[in-house]
């Protein structure tokens, strides 16, 4: 028998609906699923907003008051709310002895992630779980390249690139949000897309950053809000990283909010002394793979269809070869793994994200922040933890 976890969701907007809409497939989308995620409750400021959520994913309850959540009869905490919600909220729930999954970026800055991390690992001797949402560890392609990598077949890794590129905010018009404020998120394309670089980046590599040097433009300094007001902007639209990496591979990380003609671009290159890799989020069925154990007359980026049951487990029973996997299930097959850990007392790392890596992503963020202000490489030993 399946056992019934209820989840409990702070937030109700995009991811909330992400999220929610993932608990209600996994029963049937994993056949041999262990769980049955129980839509309890939903939390936003805003009463309209939450009810008309509630109805429209089932939950048994909704609230304004998120502390409601955290009292009531739930098993999971998901926290999907702006970056500034995170911090608070997931103590007291982690407290509270509930299993917690929070949005990327884990924190607004690096001591609210240290003290997050240390709560989490008093919450584990209890056997509490908690896991970090960087769904994109989960995307079938991604996982085939860290195969790749674990079997040597692109040799000594030399660079690593990544240019995450939306268009949205090239229009000046475009309202002010909690987005752009440096207090609600910490930072806009540096710890929205290029978090997710960070993330990435240490888990296909298994290294950690040596150093870090950061640049930053704001080309709209004010937006206006709601109501016509023109509000201050003080977050990054574009953020270039150059870091170093402890096992000396040299990766170069590219977010922005303003590259016309991208809506949501993902580009990650890897190379080796053997072989290259290129990966492209619009095209995420695929991954191009290159090999110098190829014959000279046949080397070239070749196009591997990632739809193998053997390249991913989600293609074993639910979708035939050659059928692709859309967006959501990134987040699907990542709370799929959460819930199946807690389940079966299993660990979240390495193939999710604790919030150790949480943490570690964290420290890269502010590394880049202190470079772009002081104009120098900044070398993590040299930063709190
Ligand atoms: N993993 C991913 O692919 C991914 C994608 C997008 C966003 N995110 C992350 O998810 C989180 C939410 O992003 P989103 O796109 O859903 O944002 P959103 O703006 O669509 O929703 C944010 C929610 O937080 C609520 N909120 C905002 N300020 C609040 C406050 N002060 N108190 C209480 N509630 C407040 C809003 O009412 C809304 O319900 C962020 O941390 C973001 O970085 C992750």
């Amino acid at each position: 028998m399946p056992r019934k976890l209820n989840i409990g969701i702070l937030g109700c907007g995009f991811m909330a609906k992400i999220h929610a809409n993932a608990y209600k497939k996994i029963g049937y989308v994993f056949s041999a699923s262990l769980v049955e995620p129980e839509l309890r409750m939903v939390y936003s400021r805003n009463e309209s907003a939450v009810k008309r959520t509630a109805e429209r994913f089932n939950f048994q309850k909704w609230t304004t008051n998120w502390k409601d959540i955290i009292n009531d009869d739930i098993d999971i905490f998901d926290n999907t709310g702006s970056n500034d919600t995170h911090y608070e909220p997931t103590l007291l729930a982690l407290k509270a002895g509930k299993h917690v999954i929070v949005e990327k970026p884990l924190a607004v800055n690096l001591q609210e992630a240290r003290e997050m991390y240390d709560a989490s690992q008093e919450a584990q001797k209890n056997g509490i779980k908690s896991m970090v949402a960087f769904n994109y560890r989960f995307i079938p392609a991604l996982r085939l390249v860290k195969r790749i990598i674990n079997e040597g077949r692109l040799g000594k890794i030399y660079q690593f690139r990544s240019n995450f590129l939306q268009d949205k905010m090239a229009d000046p018009t475009v309202p002010f949000s909690w987005r752009l404020d440096k207090e609600k998120a910490g930072s806009f394309a540096l710890g929205d897309l290029n978090s997710h670089a960070i993330d990435i980046l240490r888990f296909l590599l298994q290294a950690e950053v040596d150093s870090v040097m950061g640049y930053q433009k704001t080309f709209n300094t004010k937006r206006p809000d709601q109501n016509g007001k023109q509000l201050s902007v003080d977050v990054d639209e574009t953020s270039l990283l150059w870091l170093e990496m402890e096992n000396g591979v040299l990766a170069t990380l590219e977010s922005s909010k303003v590259s016309t003609g991208y809506k949501a671009m993902w580009r990650i290159e890897i190379h080796g002394s053997e072989g290259g890799i290129y990966f492209d989020l619009t095209r995420a069925n695929e991954l191009q793979f290159y090999s110098k154990a190829d014959p000279l007359y046949l080397q070239g980026m070749k196009v591997i269809n990632v739809t193998e049951p053997e390249a991913h487990e989600l293609f074993e029973d639910w979708l035939p070869r050659g059928h692709g996997i859309g967006w959501e299930y990134y987040h699907l097959y990542m709370l799929e793994h959460f819930l199946r850990s807690i389940v079966m007392g299993t660990d979240i790392g390495p193939q999710g994200a604790t919030f150790y890596d949480g943490l570690k992503c964290q420290q890269v963020i502010e590394a880049a922040i202190m470079s772009f202000e002081k104009g120098t490489w900044i070398k993590i030993k040299d930063i709190l933890e």
